[in-house]
């Protein structure tokens, strides 16, 4: 049966659910978008989601369409219409379809704003028992990678050359380090034990998951470093792992094809997982 979507305004069957060709976010890729993901039916960490968002929006000048408290009533509509227990929900919001294809900003067009779910059993998810392969690409995108824009060919070309691999995830490389996934932030876990993950800047997104994973990781003192790490370090050391509101957090079992450590999910990879996802069932709204 058809999903709900939402499309300005209206909710209707997501086969039925469009916006014109002439939608900016369409010809020019200018939109932003953001994932939630949902845990027995309630939006995990949505504040930090929408704070991002308004971020992203604030960078490129494009004022929402509705307000924040409207966009989380939207969001929650969306889930309960679908029923939606374990999944994510997809926000897009675009500089509009004016009448025809200038560059500059439109004058007096409404932002295009969309929603759509998809059912996602993130926590039971087998590539988190198992782990995930990754390959490593060159980070071929734009310079503004804190801006969670919808202009996303080259993880699009990365991630599907990791898929040809049979692999689940792209480390893109800038400068000999990685910056982050495709999809995802990316962190290692060194021989002395400390999590590392690249600190934020224009060259990565800041992540949601990152950034909750961060905070539980120190209070729970365990060491933290916030810098680049190449791939070679992420060979020698004890632990790789991805996160992301899509994922929570996965561990990285092998690099390029040669295995990270034993090339079996670490400890702490799989505990900071049970940490983030206990988070994720208490704070859910
Ligand atoms: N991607 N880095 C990049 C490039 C991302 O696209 C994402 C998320 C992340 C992780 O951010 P967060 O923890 O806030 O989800 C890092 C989403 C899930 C996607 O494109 O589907």
């Amino acid at each position: 049966m058809d999903s709900i979507a939402y499309v300005n305004g209206s909710f209707v069957p997501l086969s039925e659910a469009k916006v014109s060709i002439l939608d900016r976010g369409f010809l020019f890729a200018d939109g932003i978008y953001e994932v939630s993901a949902v845990l027995d039916g309630k939006l995990v960490d949505n504040a930090s989601h929408l704070a991002r968002l308004e971020r992203s929006v604030g960078e490129i000048s494009l004022p929402l369409p509705e307000n924040i408290d409207r966009i989380i009533e939207i969001q929650k509509e969306l889930v309960a219409r679908n029923k939606l227990e374990n999944g994510l929900v997809y926000l897009e919001v675009t500089r509009g379809a004016d009448k025809g294809r200038d560059f500059a900003f439109p004058k007096g067009v409404k932002p295009t704003l969309i929603m759509f779910t998809s059912v996602k059993d993130i926590v039971n998810a087998e590539s988190a028992r198992k782990g995930i392969a990754v390959i490593t690409v060159p980070d071929i995108r734009w310079t503004r990678r804190d801006i969670k824009s919808v202009a996303l060919l080259a993880q699009v070309l990365g991630k599907q050359a990791a898929a040809e691999a049979g692999a689940g995830e792209a480390w893109m490389i800038e400068d000999g380090k990685v910056t982050e996934g495709g999809s995802s932030s990316a962190f290692i876990l060194t021989q002395d034990d400390v999590i590392v993950t690249r600190q934020n800047g224009s060259e990565i997104l800041p992540g949601c998951t990152r950034k909750a994973v961060v905070k539980l990781a120190e209070e729970r003192q365990l060491r933290v470093e916030e810098r680049a790490f190449s791939v070679d370090e992420a060979l020698k050391a004890k632990e790789a792992f991805i996160t992301s509101a899509s994922l929570f957090v996965q561990p990285v079992v092998s690099i390029d094809g040669k295995t990270v450590a034993d090339g079996k999910p670490g400890p702490m990879a799989t505990r900071l997982r049970e940490i983030y996802v206990d988070f994720a069932r208490a704070t859910a709204t």
